[in-house]
């Protein structure tokens, strides 16, 4: 059975990004797979340290919930990421997530169909950079993006739930991504 991590980056439960990772997962659940949602904010996912011990050791030194966190990374062959525009950048919590992705050897990541949802309050121009720096991590790492989900005008709490073309787009797209997967 496909097996879909999704990724909760922002600190507001029950927010935009959630709600949208929410219906991916959803619609991947739809499609057959079996889902799993991480929230950082409620995990410790302490901050890179720079040590770079796991240049030698390929692992980090820290043992934190990053450890099972990289497990259920290996185990899904989709992962839903979704995080909030912070400054033109991710969350503190999805930033530290991405950091601690240095000590993670490249099988994990390769051939991996990722989802990216995020939101902002002011739209395309203050999403677009973070949109473009997250497309080039995942061509680095030879990760397949395979859709990108944006709500723009979202500062509300629910702007996201209240948008259907956006929920049909988000169900769609956990929906294909496992329906299309070649295993
Ligand atoms: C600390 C902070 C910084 C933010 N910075 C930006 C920004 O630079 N550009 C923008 O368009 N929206 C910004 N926002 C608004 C959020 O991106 C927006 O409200 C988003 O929908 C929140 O997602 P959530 O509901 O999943 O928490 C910021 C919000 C916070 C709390």
């Amino acid at each position: 059975m496909t097996s879909v991590l999704g990724v909760a980056g922002s600190p507001r439960r029950g927010g935009n990004t959630e709600t949208l990772l929410d219906e991916v997962l959803r619609g991947a659940a739809e499609a057959g797979a079996m889902t799993e949602k991480v929230v950082l904010a409620e995990r410790d996912v302490k901050s890179c340290r720079a040590c770079n011990a796991c240049a030698r050791t390929k692992v980090c030194i820290q043992k934190d919930d990053m450890v099972s966190i990289i497990e259920k990374m290996r185990e899904a062959e989709v992962w839903v990421l979704a995080t909030p525009v912070y400054w033109w950048g991710p969350t503190a919590q999805m930033k530290a997530f991405i950091d601690r992705w240095y000590s993670i050897p490249r099988d994990v990541f390769r051939g991996k169909r990722v989802i990216l949802a995020v939101s902002s309050g002011g739209g395309s121009p203050y999403s677009d950079l973070m949109v473009r720096t997250f497309g080039e991590i995942f061509a680095y790492l030879d990760m397949e993006e395979f859709r990108v989900l944006q709500t723009g005008g979202a500062d509300s709490k629910t702007t996201a739930r209240g948008d259907e073309h956006l929920m049909r787009d988000a169900h769609a797209a956990g929906f294909d991504a496992v329906k299309t997967l070649r295993v």
